[in-house]
C-alpha cells in the first residue's frame, strides 16, 4: 500500500502571523506520525516563513501553484527555481480555480509540470469534473482529456501525485459519494496505467472536495485513495490534525 497523503490547501488564506499562530498549535499536534506524509499549501507570501517553522518537523512544505519560467519579464508570477530555492517540496498544479479564475488550460498545465520536474518539485497536478459535465455523464471524456493533457510527455512517474477534485464538491459541502470517488480513482489508475504501465500503481491519487474531520475515515479509506487534498477544513489546526489523524480515537 502507498504511504497516505494529507495536504492542506489554504488557497488565498491566513497572513503571516494567522499562519504561524496555526503552526504553533498544529506542528506539536502532529508530532512523531511518521506513517503518513503531511503537507501544507500556504500562500507564497507565506512560503518562507512557514518553511522555517516546518524545517526538522514531519511536515512537508508545499506551493499552491507555479509559472513555467524560471525568470524573466513575467509580472506577479513565480518560478519553478524559486520555489526550489524556498525549498518546497510539492507544488499543486491545475487546481480548478486556476483553470477557472485564471483560464488555465492542460497546455498550460503541462508545461508548469514539465519545468517543475526539471526544478526537481514534486508535482500534485489536479483534474476534476464541473458539475454540468458529470451531470452530461462526460466524467471520463473529461478526465481522460486531462490527464493526457496535462500529463504530455512527463516521465518523472515518481516525482507525481494526482488530486482528483470533482469541482462541484469543492468548498460546497457536497461530498463526491464512495461510489463516485471509487469509480472515479480506479478510472485514473486505469488511464495512469495505460500511459505508464505497472509503474502507475505507484502513483498516489488523492481525493479533494469538502473532506471534513467527520468523513475523512471512509473516504481515505477506499480502494484506490491514497490520500486527500483539504481545503475548508485545513484552516483550523485542531480539524486539519483531526483528519490527518483520522484512525486514532
Ligand atoms: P475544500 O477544497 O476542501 O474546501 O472543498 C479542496 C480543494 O480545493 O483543494
Amino acid at each position: 500500500m502507498l504511504q497516505k497523503f494529507i495536504v492542506a490547501n489554504w488557497k488565498m488564506n491566513k497572513t503571516i502571523g494567522e499562519a504561524v499562530d496555526f503552526l504553533s498549535q498544529f506542528i506539536p499536534s502532529v508530532e512523531g506520525i511518521k506513517d503518513r506524509e503531511i503537507g501544507i499549501a500556504p500562500t507564497f507570501l507565506c512560503i518562507e516563513t512557514v518553511g522555517k517553522a516546518l524545517k526538522n518537523t514531519n511536515i512537508k512544505l508545499c506551493a499552491q501553484n507555479v509559472f513555467y519560467e524560471n525568470k524573466g519579464a513575467y509580472t506577479g508570477e513565480v518560478s519553478p527555481s524559486m520555489l526550489k530555492d524556498a525549498e518546497v517540496e510539492y507544488v499543486i498544479i491545475g487546481h480548478s480555480e486556476r483553470r477557472k479564475y485564471f483560464h488555465e488550460t492542460d497546455e498550460i498545465i503541462n508545461k508548469k509540470i514539465h519545468a517543475s520536474l526539471k526544478e526537481k518539485l514534486k508535482v500534485i497536478f489536479c483534474i476534476g469534473e464541473t458539475l454540468e459535465e458529470r451531470k452530461l455523464e462526460k466524467t471520463k471524456e473529461i478526465l481522460e482529456i486531462q490527464i493526457k493533457g496535462g500529463l504530455k510527455n512527463i516521465e518523472h512517474v515518481e516525482a507525481l501525485t494526482i488530486a482528483y477534485e470533482p469541482v462541484w464538491a469543492i468548498g460546497t459541502g457536497v461530498v463526491a459519494t464512495e461510489e463516485q470517488i471509487k469509480e472515479a480513482h480506479l478510472f485514473i489508475r486505469e488511464k495512469l496505467r495505460d500511459i505508464y504501465g505497472e509503474i502507475a500503481n505507484e502513483i498516489r491519487i488523492l481525493y479533494g472536495g469538502s473532506v471534513s474531520p467527520e468523513n475523512i475515515k471512509s473516504i481515505i479509506t477506499l480502494d484506490n485513495v491514497d490520500g486527500v487534498l483539504v481545503g475548508g477544513a485545513s484552516l483550523d489546526p485542531l480539524s486539519f490534525a483531526k483528519i490527518v489523524k483520522y484512525d486514532q480515537k
